[in-house]
């Protein structure tokens, strides 16, 4: 079981949670807000094939506030009839949607001030029904509402999107997007340490986790060998020492589509890196400096984990051992929904939400360490895992297929999916968690991953 106050009272009459969802919604805005306060032209343009004009994204949240605060809590008209379509991010790739007859920039704004202001009366003027735990299995609004389910659910997603934005203002190189507040806990010196963690039973994902995502239900006991794994995730040092022992350059340690991505891309380095005589140097957000050694290597594809892995004698961890190290307490048999326990992150535990510009040096947290000591495995970098995107057993899409059940490989096939776990510097709190599951491509360099290694006990 997970506790936490939501379970104990998850009807939205209790006025607490209505605060909170005033609140997280108001958070995420000001994200949103602060990502697209650049010139019109910057936002509509299409700084990479890879991200949505940052213009599509603003909108798109608000959007989907429309759909799921608006009209399915009970209104029946859209707040601007039309755009569906052009904001539904399955009818149009990230590529061509620079093309859409869009909103611009501030009929956004005003669109999504506009659905803000209606969704905000409508969670005045709402009776929840209290009791249930956000597994809704169609019985009118009750499913969507239960814990305030529908809410969380919206407050994560622009979280989300202000992450992928994050992600585009980096690949994008315009001028620095910095964030104004204090910087991370310094680090400290800590040895490359390895822990074990004992074979046995633990409780892998959520049934009772009220703003839980569909992808991370419902809990389930597995039982895994003994493994090991490391306290702290990879650094820029030890990704420095596979560049110099030739890693990049060494076929034995690529998989063979691995292999393939690296020569096709001719991959040398982790993204936005390059070498000035001595000197690594990065570009990050805008600005460029030297990449600091102590800190999570960023910005890295799984190829490229995998290789590091390999080199180093270790594997990825699959997702079951990472969640197992992170969330599980054998003193009392439970997973608790972060590492340090039940309660909601705090900047001396975890690096959350943009208050830096990047992961924290390794040891910042050590207040934020797991049961078996693991640390920074929330926040800071997100990491890759050994698992493909697969649902659990007895999983149930809720509320819409398209979150993730589309994203389950076919009967027979495998995922071409990765599952990366714990969230980075610029996820939102609220959309992090031990239970949480992010996924992409095994490709992908622009997203704010690292890793962490692992291994066998025997
Ligand atoms: C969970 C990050 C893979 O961006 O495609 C945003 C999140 N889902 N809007 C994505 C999401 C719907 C999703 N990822
Ligand atoms: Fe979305």
């Amino acid at each position: 079981m997970r506790d936490g106050r939501l379970t104990q009272d998850p009807g939205l009459q209790d006025p607490d949670l209505r605060t909170r969802v005033a609140a997280g919604l108001e958070a995420a805005r000001r994200r949103s807000l602060a990502y697209t306060d650049i010139d019109d032209a910057e936002l509509a343009r299409q700084h990479s094939p890879l991200m949505s004009p940052l213009v599509w994204d603003l909108a798109h949240v608000g959007n989907y506030e429309d759909l799921w605060l608006v009209r399915a809590l009970g209104e029946t008209a859209a707040t601007r009839p039309g755009l569906d379509g052009i904001y539904d991010a399955f009818r149009h790739s990230r590529a061509s949607r620079a093309q859409l007859s869009l909103l611009g920039p501030d009929g956004s704004r005003a669109y999504l001030r506009e659905v803000r202001g209606r969704a905000l009366d409508l969670l005045d003027r709402l009776d929840a029904p209290s009791g249930g735990g956000g597994d809704g299995d169609g019985d009118g609004n009750a499913g969507l509402l239960a814990g305030g389910f529908v809410y969380g659910m919206v407050i994560q997603h622009e979280h989300q999107h202000g992450e992928t934005m994050l992600a585009t203002h980096q690949l994008r190189a315009g001028p620095a997007l910095l964030a104004p507040g204090a910087p991370a806990p310094p680090g400290r010196a800590v040895a490359h340490r390895e822990v074990l963690v004992p074979a046995g039973p633990f409780t892998f994902g959520t049934s009772d986790d009220p703003w839980a995502y569909d992808n991370e239900r419902p809990a389930h006991q597995v039982n895994l060998p003994a493994f090991w794994i490391d306290t702290l995730p990879v650094s820029n040092r030890a990704q420095i020492a596979f560049i110099e022992a030739g890693g990049y350059d060494d076929r034995r340690l690529w998989s063979t589509a691995g292999w393939q991505w690296r020569e096709q891309e001719g991959l040398t380095a982790p993204a936005f890196w390059w070498r000035d005589g001595d000197t690594w140097l990065r570009r990050r957000l805008g600005r460029v400096e030297p990449v600091p050694l102590d800190e999570p290597v960023q910005h890295v594809c799984w190829y490229e984990a995998q290789a590091h892995a390999r080199w180093a004698g270790r594997r990825l961890p699959t997702e079951a051992e990472w969640e197992k190290a992170a969330a599980h307490d054998p003193a009392t048999g439970r997973s608790h929904r972060y590492p340090w326990g039940d309660t909601p992150p705090t900047p001396d535990r975890a690096n959350l939400g943009h208050r830096t510009s990047g992961p924290a040096p390794l040891g910042a947290y050590p207040g934020g360490a797991s049961p078996c000591g693991a640390e920074q495995m929330i926040g800071d970098v997100w990491e890759w895992t050994a698992s493909g995107f697969t649902p659990y057993p007895g999983f149930r899409s809720h509320p819409y297929r398209e979150y993730s059940e589309v994203f389950f490989p076919k009967a027979g096939e495998s995922s071409t999916f990765r599952v990366l776990r714990g969230g980075s510097w610029a996820t939102g709190a609220p959309a992090c968690r031990t239970t949480f599951r992010n996924w992409d491509y095994p490709i992908r360099r622009q997203i704010f991953a690292g890793f962490r290694l692992a291994r066998d006990a025997d």
